[in-house]
């Protein structure tokens, strides 16, 4: 593709996230530009287009053979993704896709080998990484305001969705771990890149299946401690704190912070509690942006990283998933490799 052009998106699937969150965004980014919206139903396709641009779009596979289309963004129920990153990649085509990019980690690991292999770029789209609350906590942390770092904890979850919501469906791949507490295990990783194993979790489930909340203990290399809630059945919470030997960051409004909302970052030490001045951003409109630079960059998954932090999620989050399933086996280890830990 040459490199002067922005990047021609296709969206498949007509999703609530793409309405509220990313197709607006993609209006005010640069790099971008929509040139068709896919959904099952034509109808539908046609009010996204009329709303957004582009052109409408009878089912996915139609967009997906189209030339005027370099990348997708895939909205699609998680159970989804796989498939239709695959057929994505196969026709030739970027993928963006939302958080979590599978359901599983084998499924994970076959879309990583097909991007190296096609030598295109495949991303998973964690939006709340694109804010800048995130990095100048990092290195506020790294400044040692708060001593050593000692232990993370970060909660996300809402109340109960209605009942028909594809979350709830575990042939879509539903379900809170995957929904919502794929944020907190990836904010674990965000500030502390080592090795992370799940020292113990658990996942509650409702009589559809599905799990509706989950709780789980992870320690990593450098011995930090991370401890991470979510469900579907609790009072809004979306918030982390980062304790240290001499101070705590509490950081709310932490993963969906509005685009013209400032951050709510407070400080506490021993001597003085502080609240950073940060400017509003937009993970929306940075993560639409930083995927454009990249595909017009011509990098693959292992230059840009994607693919080293698709894999280390993946397997993290099965990790968790088996601990929860298991737990009189013992801990369960971030790398995927089933190894059970002395308690
Ligand atoms: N990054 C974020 O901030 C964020 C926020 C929310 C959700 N998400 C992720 O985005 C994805 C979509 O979430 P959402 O809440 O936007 O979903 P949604 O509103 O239910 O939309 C999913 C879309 O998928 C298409 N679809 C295809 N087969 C379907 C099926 N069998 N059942 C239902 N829909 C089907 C539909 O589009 P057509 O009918 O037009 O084909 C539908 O509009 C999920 O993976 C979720 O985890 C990310």
């Amino acid at each position: 593709m040459p490199q002067h052009r922005k990047v021609r998106l296709g969206v498949l699937g007509c999703a609530r996230v793409a309405r509220r969150r990313f197709l607006p965004a993609l209006a005010a980014a640069s790099g971008l530009e929509l040139t068709a919206v896919a959904s099952r139903d034509p109808a539908r396709a046609a009010e996204f287009a009329a709303e957004f641009g582009g052109e409408a779009v009878a089912g996915y596979r139609n967009l997906l053979d189209r030339d005027d289309v370099d990348a997708v963004y895939l909205p699609l129920p998680t159970g989804l993704h796989f498939d239709w990153a695959r057929q994505a990649l196969t026709a030739g085509k970027h993928v963006l896709a939302e958080k979590p990019l599978t359901a599983g980690l084998g499924e994970t690991e076959e879309l990583v080998e097909l991007a190296r292999r096609t030598g295109l770029l495949l991303r998973e789209n964690l939006m709340f990484l694109h804010h800048r609350q995130h990095t100048a906590v990092r290195e506020l942390v790294a400044s040692g305001e708060i001593g050593d770092l000692r232990s993370i904890s970060a909660v996300f979850g809402h109340p109960p969705l209605p009942a028909g919501d594809v979350r709830y469906r575990t042939d879509l791949g539903g379900g809170s771990l995957l929904d919502v507490g794929v944020y907190p295990i990836r904010l674990a990783q965000f500030f502390d890149a080592g090795l992370w194993q799940v020292a113990g979790a658990v996942l509650r489930r409702d009589p559809r299946g599905a799990d509706v909340a989950g709780s789980a203990l992870l320690r990593s290399a450098a011995e930090h401690t991370a401890q991470l809630e979510f469900g579907f059945e609790h009072h809004y919470r979306n918030v982390y704190r980062l304790w240290g030997t001499e101070g705590l960051v509490t950081v709310r409004h932490a993963f969906t912070p509005g685009a013209d909302k400032p951050p709510s970052v407070t400080v506490e030490r021993p001597d003085r509690t502080v609240e950073l001045d940060l400017p509003a951003d937009d993970q929306f409109r940075n993560a639409a942006e930083a995927f454009a630079r990249d595909v017009l960059a011509g990098a693959g998954v292992d230059e840009t990283g994607d693919a080293e932090a698709i894999l280390r999620q993946a397997r993290l989050v099965d990790a968790v998933r088996e601990a929860a399933a298991a737990p009189h086996r013992g801990a369960r280890s971030g790398r995927g490799d089933g190894a059970t830990l002395a308690r």
